[in-house]
């Protein structure tokens, strides 16, 4: 009986600490966060004013939830160590903001940094890692983004598993994104730890630039994509690969955009809006809420798309789903448009990590057009593709 006891002390003990919290990512994270638009540009009103957006633009009935305040939202920390918001910047503090948010049934998402200081600058969590997370959780918070800056000396899956644990600890259920640009290989060790990690350098604002910053680089849409493709075998429910927020509505091409978001969604990746969503043109709110290429990243396999083939300047990427259905796409890479015939029963789509495997020779799939949201046929038609320049084609073939 004693022996019981100790047992199961042990096991609560095990329990208690060395875990995240299970289950809050079943499919990639959605929602929006201020950094690739606003910077440290960030405040109270804005926050609640790009909430209010979500909400009427039709984002929180297309699945966005997560409204991330990122860098900069920080004050000072109080005479007992507790972190603060801004003053001027959220004068109504943080549990306000919080409240407002769920008011409107969405999720409340913030930022910090395992470093003594933020990237910006402002107050990290190093040394007040259980204490943070404790103020997180007193103000309502949903979602963690927690970031790599100013580390030096610490271990990076060491200092994520204390954030984990304080998190765990504090007893609110909370999202935690692992941001270490991929430099420590998290996709080893995220699993346990933490339910995404970011997989590269910050995104950049184009199709496939490389942003050199001295000591780092950003990378474009098409960059960030060849980066990703090797990771797929780590992607899944709960532990998502993290391709960084998107760029729609910042300034690309429509067609750029599209093939990003279109992207975004076959990669089963975090589809975190990264526009001023209060001023969309309707081009952007079309991409950012058409739910049927957001059903391909919701899809509940959370397998990331493999790329089949290339034929000419176009990359075949193809997405096993749930009740053997699938997506392809088509991205044209190039700067010039292309047109090719694509006879499916010719192929066969085999997926060695997740043994599926699709041939069209001997079944007939039903072609979905996700942006002409029209059926086109079946697979056993010859057809002719399309693909603008810098665009996309995207498929959803079922039986
Ligand atoms: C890092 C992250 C970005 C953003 C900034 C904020 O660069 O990778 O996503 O959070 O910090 O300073």
């Amino acid at each position: 009986m004693k022996k019981l006891f100790f047992l199961s002390l042990i096991f609560l003990t095990v329990q208690a600490y060395g875990q995240k919290f299970e289950g809050l990512a079943k499919t990639p994270p959605m929602g929006w966060n201020s950094w690739n638009h606003f910077a440290c540009n960030v405040s109270e009103d804005l926050i609640k004013g790009i909430a209010d957006a979500m909400v009427e633009s039709g984002m929180k009935d297309a699945g966005y939830e997560y409204v991330v305040i990122d860098d900069c939202w920080h004050g000072e920390r109080d005479e007992d160590g507790f972190i603060q918001p801004h003053p001027e910047r959220f004068p109504s503090g943080m549990r306000a903001l919080a409240d407002y948010i769920h008011s409107l049934g969405l999720k409340f998402g913030i930022y910090s940094c395992a470093g003594y200081k933020t990237c910006a600058g402002y107050p990290g969590s190093r040394g007040y890692e259980y204490q943070d997370a404790l103020q997180y959780a007193r103000w309502g918070v949903d979602y963690l983004k927690y970031d790599w800056c100013y580390t030096e000396g610490l271990n990076a899956e060491g200092a994520f598993m204390t954030i984990r644990d304080a998190l765990y600890e504090a007893g609110r259920p909370i999202v935690l994104s692992i941001c270490e640009w991929g430099n420590n290989n998290p996709w080893d060790w995220g699993k346990d730890v933490g339910h995404l990690w970011r997989t590269t350098g910050d995104i950049h604002l184009c199709w496939d630039c490389e942003y050199d910053h001295g000591t780092w680089s950003a990378w474009g849409f098409l960059k960030i994509l060849d980066m990703h493709e090797q990771l797929r075998k780590y992607n899944g429910p709960d532990h998502w690969n993290d391709a960084d927020m998107l760029q729609v509505g910042n300034g690309m091409d429509v067609n750029m955009d599209r093939a990003h978001f279109s992207m975004w969604a076959m990669l089963a990746t975090p589809l975190m809006a990264g526009n001023d969503v209060r001023n969309m043109t309707q081009e952007t709110v079309d991409i950012l809420t058409n739910e049927e290429v957001i059903a391909v990243n919701q899809d509940p396999l959370g397998i990331q798309a493999f790329k089949y083939d290339r034929i000419g300047t176009a990359d075949i990427w193809v997405k096993p789903m749930e009740n053997d259905e699938l997506a392809a796409a088509f991205l044209n890479r190039a700067e010039f448009p292309m047109e090719f015939e694509f006879n499916w029963e010719e192929h066969i789509f085999i997926d060695e990590i997740f043994e599926k495997e699709f041939s069209f020779s001997g079944t007939t799939y039903n072609i979905r057009d996700l942006w002409a949201k029209e059926d086109i046929g079946t697979t056993n038609v010859v057809k002719s593709i399309k693909v603008p320049a810098n665009d996309i084609v995207m498929y959803r073939l079922h039986k």
